[in-house]
């Protein structure tokens, strides 16, 4: 739920993906960690027309405000929304928990969600190309329109032209050269609108101004030139579209994060300019379609703007964990696939002939002079080189370059062992295959291939005094990217949790050069569905610039896009299946392809569904808009079944999730036809899932049915779930994350409250319930109950417990069933529509509520009493009246003593 407002990142972080470790329950925080806005609420109400109440010429808006003075309720409105048919409503902040009881019941009332925050990402590592002459411009500039088709676009000379495209994000650097040097009508970004100001931090309130300029954090103003930098510059990129105009919506302050009333906010303002294209690189795991800015967005799409959105970078944490607000359900959830060369650095090699060796660096080491080699063991199998103190025996070693085996510890123990003894700069070599980004802290090092590393110590070892020297021009080489033309890893996995197609399509966002602001640096490389993002952005504003801008020519070109991708393995080793669709999306984009196909294929995405909800038969059309007949046959490519959950767990498997090639089976009717200019044909196509699979894995199977004709090649893309998802369990039960078992209440002193205990709600004298769900969950609810409840809750128990809070969510009336027939005292909290917890402790490991006031959700005191919390949480797709469609856990006996 907590995850990075911003797509990008360094590409180059290698990340463990070990089980998750014990988590000590000190560490855990006795306050909420909740990922929504406490007392803060975006409500939506009807139009008036259904307002039987209402007085004449009164607003939506003057009815609501009007109805809740009448409740007396004590109210501020941060933010009106109002765009008729799209969305109209308020954000509101309220004095308690009664007046949110009162907002429930006022009429006119569509619904009610909670503001959402998204926090800002960790730093992004970014490199930052020095000057005009710098040498280490990365030589590799126009790979990624190679890879899409976009070079032979430009080349006809298709860029965009008469294109608007609106950018959400940290506002832009638009005194760049490369984008347009100015600002408002007639440069290339013509407008915009800053919502929150420099000092905007998400916690504090918003100063607007009408000047979008980002000179502080950077990241939209690489977004835009993804979309927008010209040609001309002395690094040889230009962007996507760059010759569409370009509106910037400032959403970020220079530092912190937004919540989602800001970013309707700026939805809503973008459509009013008259935006052609939306682009949004931000978001946070979220795992449903029903967060205030996905709906927002859909509906946007749907109304025929184009939205693209980042999948986001959670690939780590495994499938079912897609990011809102690109969950939209008609929005482009955009993955990320890594460019096919990585731009590095090579050293050259003195005193021994040999070829030059390539370090892992953008930009040259900033050292000048020639520097002998220095190993720091001879020997190049050591398991743990200098992972301990060096001997005394090692000398000096400040004008040296240190060579140290990778392995047995951290690179950065390595390096401080180094500079112990003077190290200033180090090449660590590795101890397998690895080439990757190190993390290295302060230090000047990096890693090296294991072969070169090994030549260099057997030189050292044998006497020969071989230096290295690190060129500052001429030194760029286009490293082979291993994983180029794949998903790049950190993409986030779907599919969502109501089962929608996300990611849709893949973009080019790993190693990306574009622009920076001029006073961070003017160009650097970042990587991150953020950066994939505004390609497709791009490549639509070429799509509408061709085929004009119709609410018609919007609405199909995510279908367009999807239609005419490229699939992606999951490898480079020759039998591998294909990446999985819950993480390729229909593949990467090929946007020549996408304009100038003369094969329409419709609907882009059959969604199967789980085995409960199975939509085995489908139907799509194959039209023929060229000028004579086409021949077509259909065949079945499938992509890798992706085992999403650890088997014999209840935990999700984590990136990169494992395939299997176990496929499901399809019969296409008709599998081979003509179709004449102008005529379509339908085709019908019955899935059977594969056999054989473990349930408990929840195999999530896809793949494509191909259409081709002679070169023409098309595809549409199908996804579904060879198990149910009603039989995937919530709640985590087990002490594999804390050592101890959960659910649990805390205790004052932050332990698991064992048997029964009183709670007087003075100072730090409250409860706090922590949970940890393996799976998202469309409603949690947490209820009083009496202490003596005769009640068999499906999760194990431990004695008893209480509870008291800020309200966070207004709990639905009574749903009915059986569910109702559960005896409760009050509602303490309902949360709708969660995200599942990762394995991340320091993000979004684990979930507390701190219940700091002994009040119910609706704002009454709780009595003395004594009492147990029931925390209960419906199963996907299960039917919120049925109580047995819920796991359930009941706390030890809480006492309240207010
Ligand atoms: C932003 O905060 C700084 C430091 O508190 C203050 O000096 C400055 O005036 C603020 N700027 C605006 C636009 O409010
Ligand atoms: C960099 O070094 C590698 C490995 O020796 C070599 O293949 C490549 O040609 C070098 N690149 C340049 C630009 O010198
Ligand atoms: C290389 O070092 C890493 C980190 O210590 C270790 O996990 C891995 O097993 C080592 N690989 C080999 C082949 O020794
Ligand atoms: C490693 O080899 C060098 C060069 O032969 C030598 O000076 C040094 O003593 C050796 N180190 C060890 C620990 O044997
Ligand atoms: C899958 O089935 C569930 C249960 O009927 C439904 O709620 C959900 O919307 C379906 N998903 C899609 C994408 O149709
Ligand atoms: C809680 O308070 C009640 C009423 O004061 C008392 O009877 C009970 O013993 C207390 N329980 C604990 C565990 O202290
Ligand atoms: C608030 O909820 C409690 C517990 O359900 C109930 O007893 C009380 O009547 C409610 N108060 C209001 C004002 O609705
Ligand atoms: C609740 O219990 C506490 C502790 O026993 C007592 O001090 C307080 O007066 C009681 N409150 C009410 C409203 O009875």
């Amino acid at each position: 739920m907590k995850t990075a407002m911003f797509f990008a990142l360094l590409p180059t972080l290698l990340c463990a993906s070990s089980a998750f470790a014990v988590v000590p329950l000190s560490s855990v925080k006795r306050e909420s960690n909740l990922p929504t806005v406490s007392n803060k609420f975006i409500v939506e109400v009807d139009t008036l027309a259904d307002i039987p109440t209402k007085r004449s010429l009164e607003t939506s808006h003057e009815f609501l405000y009007r109805s809740l003075r009448e409740r007396a309720v004590v109210f501020e409105v941060d933010k009106e929304f109002n765009s008729a048919g799209l969305f109209v409503g308020a954000a509101l902040t309220l004095n308690s928990a009664n007046d949110a009881a009162a907002l429930q019941n006022t009429p006119g009332v569509k619904a009610i969600r909670p503001v959402r925050k998204f926090d800002r990402p960790k730093p992004v590592l970014t490199h930052v190309v020095s000057g005009v002459n710098d040498p280490a411009l990365p030589p590799d500039s126009e790979s990624t329109h190679i890879m899409t088709g976009v070079d032979k676009l430009h080349a006809q000379g298709i860029k965009g032209k008469g294109i608007k495209i609106g950018i959400l994000d940290t506002g832009i650097d638009y005194t760049h050269p490369s984008l347009g040097g100015a600002f408002g009508p007639g440069h290339k970004v013509i407008g915009g609108f800053d919502l929150v100001g420099d000092n905007y931090t998400g916690s504090n309130t918003p100063v607007p101004d009408a000047d979008p300029l980002d000179q502080c954090a950077g990241h939209g103003t690489h977004v835009a030139g993804i979309i927008g930098a010209d040609p001309g510059n002395d690094f040889g990129i230009s962007g996507v579209s760059y010759e569409a105009s370009i509106n910037a919506y400032r959403i970020f302050g220079c530092t912190g994060f937004v919540t989602d009333d800001v970013i309707v906010e700026a939805l809503l303002l973008g459509n009013k300019d008259g935006n052609d294209i939306m682009t949004l690189s931000l978001g946070g795991a979220d795992g449903w379609t029903e967060s205030s800015s996905s709906v927002v967005a859909s509906r946007l799409a749907a109304a025929g703007k184009i939205l693209t959105i980042a999948a986001g970078n959670d690939g780590a944490s495994g499938s079912w964990y897609t990011s809102s607000p690109g969950n939209g359900i008609d929005v482009i959830s955009v993955a990320s696939v890594d460019n096919t060369v990585i731009p590095l650095q090579n050293a050259t090699v003195h005193g021994v002939q040999h070829d030059p060796i390539t370090y892992f660096a953008t930009f040259p080491f900033p050292v000048t002079t020639e520097l002998p080699v220095f190993a720091t063991s001879n020997d190049t199998t050591v398991a743990d080189d200098a992972c301990n103190v060096l001997p005394p025996s090692i000398p000096d070693l400040s004008n040296k370059l240190v060579l140290i085996r990778r392995g047995g510890c951290t690179f950065v123990q390595k390096l401080t062992n180094a500079a112990a003894k003077g190290a200033k700069v180090a090449l660590i070599y590795d101890n397998g295959s690895g080439f990757a980004g190190i993390s290295v802290g302060d230090f000047l090092a990096t890693l090296i291939q294991a072969a070169d590393g090994e030549f260099l110590v057997q030189q050292f070892a044998a006497g020969v005094p071989v230096s290295l020297s690190f060129p500052q021009t001429g030194g760029s080489t286009n490293f082979p990217d291993p994983e180029g033309g794949l998903v790049s890893s950190f993409t986030s996995y779907g599919p969502s949790n109501d089962f929608f197609f996300k990611p849709a399509v893949a973009a080019p966002g790993g190693n990306i050069l574009s622009t920076l602001p001029v006073p961070l640096g003017s160009f650097g490389v970042l990587s991150g569905t953020s950066m994939a993002t505004p390609f497709v952005a791009g490549s639509s504003a070429l799509l509408l610039s061709v085929k004009g801008k119709s609410v018609a020519v919007a609405r199909g070109a995510r279908t367009l896009f999807e239609t005419t991708a490229q699939r992606i393995p999951s490898s480079h080793t020759d039998g591998d299946p294909l990446q999985t669709v819950t993480q390729q999306g229909a593949g990467l984009i090929n946007v020549f392809d996408a304009i100038h196909t003369t094969t329409i294929v419709s609907p882009g995405e059959l969604i199967l569904n789980d085995t409960a909800h199975a939509r085995p038969l489908q139907t799509f059309t194959v039209k023929n808009t060229g000028s004579t007949a086409k021949k077509y046959t259909l065949t079945h490519v499938p992509a890798g079944t992706a085992l999403t959950v650890d088997a014999g767990t209840i935990f999700p498997a984590l990136g990169p999730v494992p395939l299997v090639a176990t496929a499901a089976s399809v019969s296409i009717v008709p599998k081979t036809f003509t179709v004449r200019p102008g005529q379509s044909q339908a085709v019908v196509a019955v899935f059977s899932p594969p056999k054989g699979l473990d349930k408990t894995t929840f195999p999530t199977y896809s793949g494509f049915i191909q259409i081709e004709s002679g070169a023409d090649k098309t595809h549409v893309t199908y996804l579904g779930l060879a198990a149910s998802l009603k039989d995937k369990q919530v709640v985590d039960n087990t002490d594999e994350f804390f050592g101890e078992v959960i659910p649990a209440i805390l205790d004052p002193a932050g332990d698991v409250q064992a048997g029964p205990a009183n709670y007087t709600f003075v100072g730090e004298d409250v409860p706090t319930l922590l949970f940890r769900l393996a799976f998202g969950t469309p409603t949690l609810r947490v209820d009083l109950v009496d202490a003596s409840i005769k009640f068999t809750p499906t999760l194990n128990s431990r004695d008893l417990e209480s509870r008291g809070f800020p309200f966070f969510s207004f709990p639905h009336p009574n749903k009915g069933g059986s569910f109702a027939q559960v005896k409760i005292v009050g509602s303490l909290t309902e949360l709708d529509f969660i995200s599942r917890n990762n394995e991340d402790p320091d993000d979004n490991g684990f979930t507390t509520i701190a219940f700091s006031e002994p009040t119910f959700a609706n704002g009454t005191t709780i009595a003395n009493g004594s009492y147990r919390v029931l925390l209960r949480a419906l199963r996907v797709t299960g039917n919120p009246t049925r109580e047995e469609d819920y796991e359930s856990w009941l706390s030890p006996i809480v006492g309240v003593t207010v």
